[in-house]
């Protein structure tokens, strides 16, 4: 049972906000805590102002005796570094520090994450205090981990301004080497934007027509590592403080603004905040495969560091997680690999943009259904302590490439806008879920030859990295099309991957809304392609419209083609897994099936009793009773099975 941290067991807590409150609630927040056995407590992530009043001034008393009241009571600290929101002393005193929008408006003070990611004055500020919260508390003993910054990209993706064009230019000159470097790589020679010097070039604004994509490509690639670099620079500052300390910042789930591969090198724990609507009956699926990025992104347990108890306050109808729905997604989040479950927040705030947020202790206190809820929840996590640093393995790995991701999703210039990544990712996830077979992440350059069937259900851009990989492979469409700066590969599509494949792509034929192509193993929408044979065989042909008899989907020895995007790829999902020699679990629809290490979790999502005949026997953690055969799960209900091998 080793832990993400020295807490041992799982992690169990919540985003802690006590400068919200008067001191005297906060005794009662930690008898409450421990009565529910929460161990550990996000805490300061916003209180730049309240910790640094005014430049230099530091008020760090108040958390100071927070921190001793957690450790008191057994809870521990991610601690972090305050830096999310500038205090209004900084951004008064550099109004040049908000962040500029595309139209170049500068953004206002009064929310949070108010800084532009480049600003130096932001950064000198943030390695400042990061420093001095390190100093401060590098040997209390409640600090277990640092949270850096918050949510990354949450508001602030991106900034416009000056500084930020500066910044850009140098990242430019660093990645192309010189003004002809990028006027190659950007092909310049288009629509007369030969540029002679670095300093005529300017971040992607709003422009009369469509920007040139590959200068947006690069803007995107820019604004993860402009990020990212704020982080790096938090992260220098700890560790020359608390070099035993490992750090985190919480990932938004799937999220298109960050490469996270990246992002996740730079961190010693991945952390994740999921939010999946509980209005949408089939939002765990689109959750789990979050939690299988995350669990891929280091290919280690994680943590699942916000989730909400409830209904949040974002969307446009929050809708409340009817009884057991937070207990079941806590679950899912474990089943895939965290090491805890984690909410926004303790407390419900009483005021601000999030006092409908719910939270583990709602507003009207310990006679809530909430708060019987987050007991629960306590209780069961106690029980499950020993899944605590187990990891899962799998034999089906999904290709995702940031990269691609942003080319694909370029606005302005491609054949279709409706082609998204994620629908194309979800195209062959949701079906593999059902399956109960399990999924890695992984990014094209990873070394693939642990898994058998290896999934790319678009690659844009790149193609060349799959060549080495020898199992069964899929290749969905619009793939091998463009190389790293964008520019498309001289004799088309699949370009790297013609061989492998053994198909040519004439002519893109996305399909207009509302209407659809008929294959021999289904209906495509949205996309399909004119494809030509060159040594692969045809499984299925286009039937009917001008694609009639072409071939659509196509084979040469272990690599599949789609040159559409099907509504429904169960036919061929099936056939490449019988090849391939990967089998699930098999479950009832709505009920999800997933192994960690030993450990089988079966997840009720549905809202009626289901009957599962069990793959082995075992004991159930949750109620510590010995199970084999057919079960009845409960609606909402789930188990962990330990298996006995
Ligand atoms: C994000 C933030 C939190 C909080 C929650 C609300 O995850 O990190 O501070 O705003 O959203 O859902």
């Amino acid at each position: 049972m080793v832990g993400l941290t020295r807490v041992p067991g799982l992690l169990f807590g919540g985003d802690y906000n006590p400068e919200q409150w008067p001191e005297e609630v906060w005794a009662e927040d930690v008898r409450l805590m421990a009565e529910a056995g929460v161990n550990m407590a996000t805490v300061a992530v916003f209180s730049w102002s309240r910790l640094e009043p005014g430049q230099g001034e530091y008020d760090f008393g108040w958390l100071d005796r927070v921190m001793d009241l957690l450790h008191a009571h057994g809870v521990a600290a991610d601690l972090a570094t305050a830096t999310a929101t500038p205090p209004p002393w900084l951004v008064r005193a550099h109004p040049e520090m908000l962040p500029v929008t595309a139209d170049g408006v500068r953004l206002e003070f009064g929310s949070r994450q108010g800084y532009c990611p480049s600003s130096p004055v932001y950064k000198r500020e943030i390695v400042r205090l990061a420093t001095a919260m390190a100093e401060r508390y590098r040997d209390h003993p409640a600090l277990a981990m640092w949270h850096i910054g918050n949510e990354y990209a949450d508001h602030t993706l991106e900034c416009f301004c000056p500084e930020s064009a500066r910044h850009f230019r140098t990242w430019l000159e660093a990645r192309h080497g010189s003004i002809d470097g990028l006027n190659a790589a950007w092909g310049t020679s288009c629509w007369g934007q030969h540029y002679t010097g670095f300093d005529q070039v300017e971040p992607p604004r709003t422009a009369p027509g469509p920007v040139n994509p590959a200068q947006v490509l690069d803007w995107r690639r820019f604004c993860s590592d402009a990020l990212l670099e704020l982080f790096e620079a938090e992260k220098a500052a700890l560790r020359r403080v608390t070099p035993e300390l490992k750090v985190t910042t919480n990932f938004m789930s799937i999220l298109h603004g960050l490469d996270y591969w990246k992002w996740a090198a730079a961190e010693d724990i991945v952390s994740d905040d999921a939010y999946p609507d509980p209005a949408d009956p089939s939002s765990h699926v689109g959750i789990a495969l979050s939690y299988d990025l995350m669990r891929s992104l280091k290919q280690a347990p994680w943590l699942l560091l916000e989730s909400s108890p409830s209904a949040v306050s974002w969307r446009e109808v929050n809708a409340p997680k009817p009884p057991g729905m937070m207990r079941l997604h806590s679950l899912q989040a474990l089943a895939h690999g965290s090491d805890g479950v984690m909410f926004f927040q303790w407390r419900q705030a009483r005021y601000g943009p999030e006092k409908f947020h719910s939270a583990m202790l709602p507003h009207g206190g310990t006679e809530t259904r909430g708060w019987q809820e987050t007991l629960r929840l306590g209780a069961d996590l106690g029980r499950l302590a020993e899944i605590a640093g187990t990891h899962a393995t799998a034999e089906v790995a999904l290709v995702l490439d940031w990269d691609s991701w942003w080319g694909l999703e370029a606005p302005e210039s491609m054949p279709s806008n409706r082609l998204r990544l994620k629908d194309l990712l979800l195209s062959w996830y949701r079906p593999l879920h059902a399956r109960g077979i399990a999924v890695d992440l992984a990014p094209p350059g990873r070394d693939l030859s642990g898994y058998k069937l290896v999934i790319a259900p678009n690659l844009y851009l790149g193609g060349e990295e799959l060549l080495s990989y020898e199992g069964e492979l899929v290749v969905g469409p619009f793939s091998g099309v463009v190389d790293v700066n964008d520019q498309v590969r001289d004799g088309g599509a699949p370009g790297p991957l013609r061989e492998l494949l053994g198909v040519r792509v004439d002519e893109w034929w996305p399909l207009p809304d509302g209407t659809a192509q008929k294959t021999d193993l289904g209906t495509a929408s949205t996309w399909a392609e004119w494809l030509r044979l060159d040594g692969a065989e045809t499984l299925a042909h286009y039937r009917g419209g001008d694609l009639d008899g072409l071939p659509a989907i196509t084979r040469k020895g272990r690599a599949t083609y789609l040159s559409c995007l099907l509504d429904d790829v169960t036919p061929v999902l099936d056939e490449v897994l019988a090849r391939a020699g990967v089998e699930g679990i098999e479950v009832p629809a709505g009920v999800e099936a997933v192994r960690r290490g030993d450990y089988l979790f079966l997840l009720n999502h549905t809202t009626t009793q289901q009957r599962i005949a069990l793959p082995g026997a075992g004991a159930d953690l949750l109620t510590q009773t010995a199970m084999s055969g057919e079960i009845q799960l409960a609606p909402r209900d789930a188990i962990v099975l330990k298996e006995t091998r």
